[in-house]
């Protein structure tokens, strides 16, 4: 496939209460659609280079938006500018606004509790799958305060600071390097670009868009008819742990699909490519019974 052009668009949808969400798709739109999330802080920039992998582009249409509050997405300044409506409603608005028919949900991250947005909101065939990678699974106090690991909480203050430049500038560079593996090997315009996307979330609004109410019923509802889950951890995560997330799988996703590359970093699509996209395409074309 390589030298061959694909087609991309970059544009804005409305969502229901006029937040504009940034969106772009690459790719053959006849194909099944995968709608890519990113996570905390981060802009849909981060799957660049897997939103240009023919191992992907030959059998799927690739789509990835911005969060609201994050990057080009508009940011609401209140609470109820981040229900869990709005969030599902963001993700119908770039479903339907690209014609998408029943897309595979990826998440990464804080980026993977859409999928409870999603499946609490619109009806059930909005996605035909979830796929987690190294996720938050859904906004609650006692699931972040397990799954977030000691050394991420730390980088709130820093994260939230409005009156400390030095200290806020300082905390988006240690953010961002805990991301990778080895932070000194990846290349300075991946993180640079990666921490420069970071300031468009303003520092007042990190806490809604980490504490905003949530209710995981839908998400327990669509694992318990058959809602197909995949669940990508790394084992040298410096951010989030695995564990209480794979428990969290297990016990409420009747076909759920658990993998560990144990020395998956964060950002494991970065750091461990080829596995993630093997992985995905893999269960992708379970989803779609694409045999090939
Ligand atoms: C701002 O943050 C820097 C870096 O953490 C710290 O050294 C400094 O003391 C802080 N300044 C104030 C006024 O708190």
């Amino acid at each position: 496939m390589t030298g061959t052009l694909y087609n991309v668009t970059q544009t804005v949808f409305s969502s229901t209460d006029g937040t504009l969400v940034y969106a772009e798709a690459i790719g053959n739109k006849h194909l099944p659609a995968l709608v890519f999330v990113h996570g905390l802080a981060l802009t849909a920039l981060v799957w660049a280079q897997i939103l240009r992998d023919p191992r992907l582009l030959q059998f799927f249409y690739l789509v990835a938006y911005d969060m609201r509050g994050h990057g080009r997405s508009g940011k609401p300044a209140t609470i109820d500018g981040h229900s869990s409506k709005l969030y599902a409603d963001d993700f119908a608005a770039v479903s339907n606004g690209f014609g998408l028919n029943s897309p595979l949900f990826i998440g990464w991250s804080l980026g993977s509790t859409i999928a409870a947005d999603i499946t609490l909101h619109l009806p059930p065939d909005a996605i035909s799958g979830i796929v987690w990678t190294t996720p938050m699974p859904y906004i609650d106090p006692d699931v972040i305060a397990a799954v977030a690991r000691p050394e991420v909480q730390g980088l709130f203050p820093g994260l939230m600071t409005t009156d400390n430049v030095t200290l806020s500038v300082e905390t988006k560079h240690a953010f961002v390097d805990t991301l990778f593996n080895d932070p000194p090997s990846v290349p300075w315009d991946i993180k640079w670009s990666w921490v420069g996307s970071s300031t468009l979330l303003k520092p007042e609004h990190l806490s809604i868009v980490t504490s905003r109410p949530q209710d995981p019923a839908g998400l327990f509802k669509a694992g318990a008819r058959g809602l197909p889950l995949l669940l990508l951890s790394g084992g040298q995560d410096k951010q989030l742990r695995w564990e209480p997330v794979w428990d969290i799988a297990r016990k409420y996703f009747k076909d759920s699909s658990v993998v560990l590359i144990p020395k998956g970093s964060h950002a494991l699509f970065y750091d461990f490519k080829d596995e993630y996209v093997n992985e995905l395409a893999k269960f992708a074309k379970r989803v779609f019974r694409i045999r090939k």
